[in-house]
């Protein structure tokens, strides 16, 4: 029998009484499966996971997406994407740094977004007891229902365009401009011409209504959202920052203080989330497995 515990006002639980690394049955599986996707946000304590033992829990949710970034891959297992600040022998970054500076939904700019991601903490970065390198989720679906009534129905009818090539030409931009004012000191790989030709940008509605939950969230994201469809970029840009504004309230957010061992799984259809870079060079290391959504209209 596992046991949910709440933590944020419309988000987070933690979820106790389960072993991760051993095979679930189907009963304790959908209670999970339940408790998470109401939720929204779900974390369990003191695991214990082997790469393999990490890809047939999420496996169970769904088909696992390999990273585009193949560089930042775990070998053997390409289905877990590494994220660290971490380097090899040769000097070579294990992982992605840079992944998750802006607000943002997990693979939002495919025709098929991730519909949901676990990330498992192997290294956590700890100064004078405290823990660093947190990770912010926040509530699209909860900033939905909060929205007056009239902008409920103007949004209702918008689109927008998520681009993956925008995304990392402005996110490189980002973490040269930290390098130079010398606040990181790893530097990440530069997008490929490859990488940035590999995924098309992608027009969809602003407003999702979640396949699980049938809850409507706000599906637009500071890092892929390029802009919205039929009105002036200086028109897009305006009612982008309104909303984001709106969707980053406090009162939507979950933070999460990350422990070893703590495998937190959240809902890309439901939540947008962004990490903390105030931790190099301490070392930070997780490994993220990322379940395939259904296609966007
Ligand atoms: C991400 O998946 O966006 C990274 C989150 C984190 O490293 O805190």
């Amino acid at each position: 029998m596992i046991t949910v515990t709440r933590i944020g006002k419309h988000l987070g639980a933690e979820i106790s009484g389960v072993d991760l690394s051993q095979p679930l049955d189907d009963n304790t599986f959908a209670q999970i499966a339940n408790a998470f996707f109401d939720n929204e946000v779900a974390f369990f304590r003191n695991q214990h996971l082997t790469p393999a033992q990490q890809i047939a829990f999420t496996r169970r949710f769904g088909t696992l997406e390999a990273h585009v970034r193949k560089e930042s891959r775990l070998g053997g297992h390409d289905e877990i994407f590494v994220l660290s600040n971490k380097l090899d022998a040769n000097g070579k970054a294990i992982g992605a740094q840079d992944a998750g500076r802006f607000w943002h939904s997990d693979l939002s700019y495919k025709r098929q977004p991730s519909m949901l991601s676990a990330l498992y903490a192997v290294e956590v970065p700890v100064k004078d007891g405290v823990a660093l390198g947190n990770t912010y989720f926040a509530s699209s679906t909860a900033a939905y229902a909060a929205l007056p009534e009239a902008t409920k129905q103007r949004v209702d009818s918008l689109r927008n365009v998520h681009s993956y090539r925008e995304y990392r030409l402005k996110n490189y931009a980002a973490q040269q401009g930290e390098e130079q004012r010398g606040i990181r000191t790893v530097q990440e790989h530069a997008p490929t011409p490859e990488q940035l030709a590999s995924v098309p940008d992608t027009e969809m509605n602003v407003v999702r209504v979640h396949p699980v939950t049938k809850r409507k969230g706000l599906f637009i994201n500071e890092g892929h959202t390029a802009y919205l469809t039929g009105i002036s970029r200086a028109e897009s840009d305006a009612e982008l920052a309104s909303l984001y504004a709106h969707i980053i309230q406090p009162e939507f957010i979950y933070g999460h203080s990350w422990r070893v061992g703590d495998l937190l799984m959240w809902d890309n259809i439901a939540v947008q989330h962004k990490a903390t870079f105030d931790y190099d060079p301490l070392p930070r290391l997780m490994y993220r497995t990322t379940v395939r959504g259904p296609v966007v209209m």
